[in-house]
């Protein structure tokens, strides 16, 4: 492990250990974790969820790109200084009726396709709910969340599948529910409690976005519907306490290949640099207007946070100069990451008086996945944690994990470079803590050395020090996307 990324450095990774993270792990496993360096902090108390592809394959059929590999859940329980694992597939009805037959059943949006070619794929446009992007535990619930269609409720316990979920009644069959909520830290509909704000888009030659947000108990307190011209390709989005802000990507969908059986859904997205990035600003009070602000074009994926401010919005997302495919490449484990474009970190100030922007880079380094204190969702924030490159330029898998203050503009890093692959930073506060970067950085990583996945807990005001902690796994987790941590609820093998 390295600390200080050299600026030359240019062969920081190898694409054969790079690769070998995205194996298939079949295994179930419940055990608790005995190979620890290092010492869990006494004060670390509750569970960290994780989602993300776990079969890059189906019965032996390699699928065309991560994303359309089957959700997996990844548990590590802490609780006085020891850690117990389990990981479990969500038994989505695409996983049970696909282990039944023992080959592909369905087209992935990103490009898998059945056996026999275009005839046989050809104006199939059912949908496999993967449920492999995000898991969320609201309202007693443990949730894996799919973008497209409504979530799958889990035993939090057993990571059982108990079955789709419809939240008591708020989502219709197949209700399009987002795989990126917000926990807004206290809301005035739940008398300064924390609510759970998230959406679900419907699109087409136009688009609509609707918008829930639900109490502690899971009780739906809030929904209004909204309209916006265009093809929407809405993934994330950002809250403040006034408002929900979208990035309308500048993009558009060209469904002819996808119908003919040829291309996945999402490999029809093509960008046009000519058009702008559109805010889509929506008051959250559900009736005040949608107001419309452009920005240069770049495609975004993700969001780290918003804030208002001095009567302006402020925005903080990850943008690619381009839509970040796979350039041609004809095989994920085959991509060029010279030719596919690095996510920076821009700040957008948006002027909702004169509906104009500004914008600046904040951080240049390829960067993906952004946390922050959950106490500052939607408010002013200082300090963000992010997956970064281990090189300073140019694209390169994440190595390393980056504290970046937002107002000196210092960066903190420790990477994991050069056998090290890095995913989503999820920082917990530490109980009873008061600075916003008192408490811990967990970050599951893919250690190809060993070819086994690690989980290191670094102290957040110390990063530069490296793990205080390193959980050393005896098998590998695939190279995930999201997932949060969840205080006090801990569980035993
Ligand atoms: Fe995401």
């Amino acid at each position: 492990m390295q600390t200080l990324p050299s600026p030359s450095a240019s062969t920081d990774f190898d694409m054969d250990d790079w690769r070998s993270g995205y194996r298939s792990q079949p295994n179930e496993y419940a055990y608790e974790i005995e190979d620890i360096d290092g010492k869990i902090p006494a004060e670390l108390e509750g569970t960290l969820f994780r989602n993300g592809p776990g079969l890059l394959d189906i019965a032996g059929h390699p699928v065309h790109h991560p994303f359309d590999g089957d959700g997996m859940i990844t548990a590590i329980s802490i609780s006085e200084g020891r850690a117990f694992f389990r990981n479990r597939f969500v038994r989505t009805e695409g996983y049970i009726k696909e282990k039944a037959a023992g080959k592909p059943l369905y087209r992935g949006v990103f490009g898998t396709q059945k056996p026999g070619g275009p005839l046989a794929n050809a104006f199939d446009l059912r949908l496999k709910n993967i449920a492999n992007t995000n898991v969320l535990y609201w309202g007693d619930k443990l949730l894996a969340l799919w973008e497209a269609a409504e979530p799958h409720r889990l035993d939090p316990q057993t990571l059982e599948t108990l079955g789709l979920d419809d939240l008591d009644g708020v989502l219709k069959s197949g209700g399009a529910f987002s795989a990126h909520p917000r926990i807004d830290p206290s809301c005035d509909r739940t008398k300064n409690q924390p609510c759970l704000v998230n959406f679900g888009v419907k699109t087409g030659l136009s688009s609509t976005i609707t918008l829930y947000e639900f109490d502690p108990k899971g009780r739906l307190v809030h929904t209004h519907q909204r309209n916006i011209p265009g093809f929407a390709f809405l993934h994330d989005f950002a809250i403040t306490p006034n408002y929900c802000i979208f990035f309308q990507n500048p993009v558009g969908f060209n469904p002819v290949p996808y119908l003919a059986g040829v291309k996945g859904a999402a490999e029809c997205i093509q960008f046009n640099a000519k058009q702008p990035t559109r805010a889509i600003v929506i008051p959250r009070d559900g009736t005040s207007p949608i107001q419309t602000i452009d920005l240069q074009p770049c495609f975004v994926f993700h969001h780290a946070n918003a804030f208002e401010a001095d009567g302006k919005l402020y925005l903080d997302s990850i943008c690619y100069q381009e839509f970040p495919d796979l350039k041609g490449a004809e095989n994920y484990l085959e991509a060029d990451f010279s030719r596919i474009p690095e996510g920076q970190l821009w700040r957008f100030e948006l002027d909702l008086a004169t509906e104009t922007s500004q914008a600046k880079c904040l951080i240049e380094r390829g960067c993906e996945f952004p946390d922050l204190n959950p106490q500052h969702v939607g408010r002013p924030y200082r300090y963000l944690y992010i997956g970064v490159a281990h090189r300073p330029q140019g694209n390169a898998p994440l190595q390393a994990v980056m504290k970046h203050d937002l107002t000196t503009g210092q960066e903190e890093i420790w990477s994991f470079a050069p056998r090290g692959f890095a995913g989503e930073p999820v920082f917990v506060p530490r109980p009873q803590g008061t600075a916003e970067d008192d408490g811990w950085v967990l970050g599951l990583f893919y250690n190809a050395e060993r070819r086994c996945s690690e989980l290191a807990i670094l102290d957040a005001q110390h990063i530069t020090q490296g793990p205080i902690a390193t959980l050393k796994l005896p098998h590998h987790i695939p190279y995930g996307l999201h997932g949060h941590f969840m205080q006090n609820l801990v569980f035993n093998a």
